[in-house]
Formats: C-alpha cells, structure tokens, sequence
C-alpha cells in the first residue's frame, strides 16, 4: 500500500513524463524559488543539496528554469545502486586511491555513500562529480538560450540522488532583475518577470521567497512578485537569507516571529557562505555547523534556533510539499484523467499504419499516466483520511 513519503517521489515520476511529453497542462506540486539577484537563491539551493553544484558569477547565471529532482536514497540501498553498468562521468585513471577501494568493496558492504546527478535530457548518464553538474548546466544553458544572457523558458531537469537529501522538488529561476546589464535586452525585466509568473502563478506552486535580511522587508521583490500572485500569503514562504549581515544592534526577530509580514507558512531565517567563505573554499558541512552556532549564540535568535537554520528549512520544505501535494490528489487525478482521455483521442486519430514510433511513445505515456491515476493515487487518495500529517 502507498504511504505518505510515496508522494514526492511518484510525483517526480510523472514530473518527467510531462516533461518529456511536452504536457504543460498538468501542473504539478512544486517548490519555486525566487528572488532578486544575490538574494542567495543559489546558497540556498546548495546548502539543502550539501553539495556545490550551481554555476556562480556576477550577473545573470541562471537562464533556464531548472527542476531540481532530490531522490533521497538510503545508503544500505548503495551497493545495489552504484555501478550496475551505468555510463558515468568518471575516469577510472582519476579515481582516488579511496574511490578505488569503496568501489571494490561495493559490491559486498554498504559503505559508500555514493551521491550522483542525472539529467532528463541525458538519459542513463550518472554524474558523481558535482563539477561536472556545473558545467553541463552550463552548457545546456548555452545550447538553448545562447551564449550571451538570453533567457529561455525551457527547464532543465536535474536529480540529484543521496542518502543526505529529503525528497524535495526545487525550481531554480533566473533572479529579479531591475537593470539589462551588459548585452542583455532592454526588456530582460519584463522577459524574467514573466518566466518567473509562469511558474508562481500556478496554484500548485508553492513559492519560496528568498529576501536579504539587510534589506527593508517593503523592498523585496520577492515578496512583491508573491503577493501579486498569492496575496493572502497561503502558499508562500519567506525564506530571510544573510541575516549574518544585518546592522549591529538589530536583528530579524519580529519578521522571523511573523509579526511584521503575514505569510501563513512563516519565515525562516539561514545563514549561507559567504563570498569570502566561498573564494577560501570552506566547505557546506562547515557552513551548516557556522550556521547553528550563529544560531544557538546569538542572544535574538537563541529561543527560536530550532525554527532556524538548513536542516529546519530542508525539513519544513519537505513536510510542505507532501502535505501539499496531498491536498491536491483530487484535482491532479481529474487532470490526469482528463490528459489520458485526449491521448487516447489523439492515438486513435493516427489510424492504423501512421507515424509508428509517435504512436508507441504515445502509447506508451498512456500507460505511465493511466498507471499513476489508478494505481498510486488511488490507493493514496484511499488512505490518506488515515494518515496524520
Ligand atoms: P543568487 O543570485 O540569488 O543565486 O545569490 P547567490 O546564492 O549566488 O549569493 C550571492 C552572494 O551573496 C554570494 O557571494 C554569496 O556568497 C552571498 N551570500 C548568500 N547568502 C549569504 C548569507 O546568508 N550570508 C552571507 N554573508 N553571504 C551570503
Ligand atoms: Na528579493
Ligand atoms: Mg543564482
């Protein structure tokens, strides 16, 4: 029978097929992060990977929205897992002397704790070197939106599978940006305004918005951008980044607290790397211990540490999104039906010797999608009055 933890990963599932199948209409559970450039979307991306796997730079980085699939796996599961004839991005001539021994040992223990990407649009293909990640993100970002600082509305799908990750579904967008810097188009605010609106604006989008805490509250395109689409604050998030830099002698208590801005999800405060932190190297295990202690010292923050912080954020984010996607099972599986009706249309209408290869992948997305509506969801749908949050 289906539990509850079943949800995000089954989701995923058909994330892809629609993905793959250009299906726009089924929109599904998401987690979607916004905000200016340098808010600290990319650090908080990172810090809940505990990987680094983001390009960095000035200006505008991310270009595509990227759909950031985390798979967590349990590390018993490894050894099964890893190496079972699967192309990867390693050369074995590079292999520490460590690696060689895991992998000689993985086929009987369960050490390894082995973490990898894969791509949609590179089926079968696992990264184990995250700076592999980053540099195909940014090359299938120049494939599609060029190589100067176009935007394009194409995602990129990405997952990242590891025993240190919840089951997260995570967008990454371009930043809010004010100004067109260097070749860019005089209209680059309106085009990512757009883009961004693409994806909050959906109902099943739950938006995180990420704001410096150095900044006023009332000047947060984020939560400017949010209340446009999500005025009464259900489906939004506030995520305060750099609270580390905030003025001597104040602090984020009151926003941290929701006494200053209403969002029925709340806000929580993290602590990334910062530039120097990030140029010297330190690593995001060392950053997420800095954080706590930030945290657990700060006079302001003390009593409420535990509501603060990554391992809060990533926790929160995961029990939102499950809980959110089973509120709207109903309406996901009448969409579903809806979209398995048409397909069944659109196969009949290629008669009987037409476009074979269209008509088995046709075919073969009516499967995937009649199996998730009646089997998955079904039994989810039918447990889930049992099941407590
Ligand atoms: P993005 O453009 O929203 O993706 O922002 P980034 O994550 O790339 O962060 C922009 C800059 O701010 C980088 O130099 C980060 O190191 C820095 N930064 C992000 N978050 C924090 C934080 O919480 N504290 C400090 N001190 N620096 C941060
Ligand atoms: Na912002
Ligand atoms: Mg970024």
């Amino acid at each position: 029978m289906s539990a509850l933890q079943d949800l995000i990963p089954v989701v995923n599932k058909l994330q892809d097929i629609v993905s793959n199948a250009n299906l726009t209409d089924l929109d599904l559970p998401l987690l979607t992060v916004i905000g200016s450039q340098s808010a600290g979307k990319s650090s908080v991306l990172e810090n809940i990977v505990g990987r680094d796997f983001l390009p960095r730079g000035t200006g505008i980085v991310t270009r595509r929205p990227l759909i950031l699939q985390l798979i967590n796996i349990d590390s018993g599961d490894l050894s099964v897992k890893v190496n079972a004839g699967i192309e990867t991005d390693e050369d074995p001539n590079q292999r520490t002397l460590e690696e060689h021994l895991l992998k000689a040992d993985s086929a009987n223990s369960n050490l390894a704790p082995k973490e990898w990407g894969e791509f949609l649009h590179l089926p079968g293909k696992r990264f184990y070197n995250f700076e592999n990640i980053k540099h195909e993100i940014e090359r299938e970002t120049a494939r599609i939106a060029g190589k100067n600082k176009g935007i394009s509305r194409v995602p990129i799908n990405l997952k990242v599978y590891s025993s240190h990750v919840l089951d997260l579904t995570l967008v990454d967008l371009p930043g809010l940006t004010k100004i067109p810097i260097g070749d860019q188009p005089t209209d680059i605010e309106r085009q990512i305004k757009n883009l961004v609106l693409e994806y909050v604006s959906k109902p099943n989008s739950i938006i995180l918005a990420v704001t410096p805490a150095n900044i006023d509250l009332v000047n947060s395109e984020a939560l400017k951008l949010a209340r446009q689409v999500d005025p009464q604050g259900r489906r939004t998030i506030g995520i305060l980044s750099k609270i580390d830099l905030m003025d001597h002698g104040t602090n984020a208590l009151d926003i941290l607290t929701g006494k200053v801005y209403p969002l029925k999800l709340g806000f929580i405060g993290v602590v990334n790397r910062s530039q120097q932190d990030i140029s010297t190297s330190k690593s995001l295990e060392d950053s997420l211990a800095s954080e706590r202690d930030f945290f657990i010292s700060h006079p302001a923050y003390r009593n409420v540490a535990s509501h603060c912080g990554t391992t809060y954020l990533a926790r929160t984010l995961n029990r939102t999104l499950m809980n959110h996607i089973r509120d709207r099972l109903p309406d996901i599986k009448a969409k579903l039906n809806t979209l398995i009706g048409q397909t069944e249309q659109e196969l009949a209408s290629y008669g009987e010797c037409d476009n074979v290869t269209q008509e088995n992948r046709g075919a073969l997305i009516l499967q995937l999608m009649n199996r998730f509506s009646t089997g998955f969801i079904d039994s989810i749908e039918g447990n889930s009055s049992e099941m407590s949050t």
